[in-house]
């Protein structure tokens, strides 16, 4: 079958086979992909109108036990200059992004112990008491069911846990042995399961990805419904085991986008920072491609440099003013705007 007849398919029913969604991923063309790209935005807008969702992105500690191969802040990396940010400091950051006009504060990290599941529990209540309207995400890895519990009922409502991979074999050749694909994909479970706006997601163009691995994301992905979906490409860090890796494509990433669009056309989809890292205008073309989402950095300024998951990560030296002006004008350069919303999923309440 012609790519634009399964791309017309896709659009119709939101599901292909994994075989179908190959044939896509290996065989499309430039036109293929405008062509893609035009009924993603045309989806989009049906939902979402030109809005885009910011997230006032907190990245609180660099600290990690973990050591995955890709990533700046693993813990074999004696390079990366390690942080923490007090209570009072994140709350500070907090202040100033809801006097920005941020809704939505995500509050990332390493998964650093040093936090205790309480005071991470107090940190949500104190940003929920001085702004209720604001809607919290926690991005902070693997836990127990019962801390995502305690977290949930402090007022955390999403929880991005990137499943990095929907293969199995493949989570293995990107992590240490101790870590383990299927606590992972329970992790994720749990989430969902508590009542969470979930986040799963992973990293275009990652070492040994084949065009099959993409294709069972998109099944993964069709399969566990989730609320968002970050998506990046995978970029080589100078002191990780992958340095010498070739980056994720361009090219891919906005293909991914647009065909994850088509298969959840309701999704919260971020143009990620990582994008906007590869190409100057990645982020306007990540929207122009089907997404409806921007992360702007909200941390101190003094620190940003220090959360380095990979090479020359953009929006290091800018305060948290620059940054959400910046991605104002980005995306009115074509034609979407800003909104000071919640941005929650379309329908989530209503399903409730
Ligand atoms: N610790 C939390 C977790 O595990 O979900 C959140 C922080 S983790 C550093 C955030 C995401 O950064 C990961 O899920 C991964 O997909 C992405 N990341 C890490 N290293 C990367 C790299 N070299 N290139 C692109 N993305 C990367
Ligand atoms: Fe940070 Fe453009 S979004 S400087």
């Amino acid at each position: 079958m012609e790519t634009k007849e399964l791309i017309d398919r896709l659009e119709r029913d939101h599901i292909l086979t994994q075989e179908e969604y190959t044939a896509i991923i290996t065989n499309h063309t430039t036109q293929d992909m405008e062509y893609l790209f035009e009924k993603a935005r045309k989806l989009r807008e049906q939902y979402y109108q030109k809005d885009v969702y910011v997230r006032g992105l907190i990245e609180f500690s660099n600290y990690c036990k973990n050591d995955c191969f890709y990533c700046g802040i693993r813990c074999s990396n004696r390079n990366a200059q390690r942080y923490r940010l007090r209570e009072d400091e994140i709350l500070e950051c907090a202040n100033q992004g809801y006097e920005l006009g941020f809704r939505t504060f995500v509050l990332q990290g390493g998964e650093d112990l040093s936090y205790s599941a309480r005071q991470i529990g107090e940190l949500v209540k104190k940003i929920k008491q001085a702004h209720p309207d604001c809607a919290i995400t926690l991005s902070i890895g693997e836990r127990e069911k019962e801390v995502y519990q305690y977290w949930y009922d402090c007022g955390a409502q999403r929880y991005l846990l990137r499943h990095e991979t929907a293969t199995k074999e493949h989570y293995q050749a990107l992590h240490p042995k101790e870590m383990s694909w299927e606590h992972r994909i329970q992790c994720l479970r749990d989430l969902k399961e508590i009542g969470y706006q979930v986040g799963a997601g992973f990293m275009v163009g990652s070492p040994y990805q084949t065009a099959a691995h993409l294709a069972k994301e998109l099944c993964f992905l069709k399969d566990f419904d989730p609320h968002m979906v970050g998506i990046g490409p995978f970029i080589a860090q100078k002191d990780s085991p992958f340095a010498k890796e070739k980056n994720g494509t361009l090219r891919e990433t906005l293909l991914m986008l647009g065909l994850i669009r088509l298969t959840l056309p309701k999704v919260l989809l971020p143009a990620t920072t990582a994008l906007g890292t590869i190409d100057p205008k990645g982020r306007e073309k990540g929207i122009l491609a089907g997404a409806n989402v921007v992360m702007p950095n909200l941390s101190p300024v003094s620190v940003r440099k220090k959360y380095e998951l990979y090479d020359n990560k953009i929006c290091t030296g800018e305060e948290s003013a620059q940054c959400r002006g910046c991605l104002e004008n980005r995306m009115e350069s074509v034609g979407y705007h800003i909104v000071t919303s919640r941005g929650d999923y379309v329908s989530f309440f209503e399903n409730k």
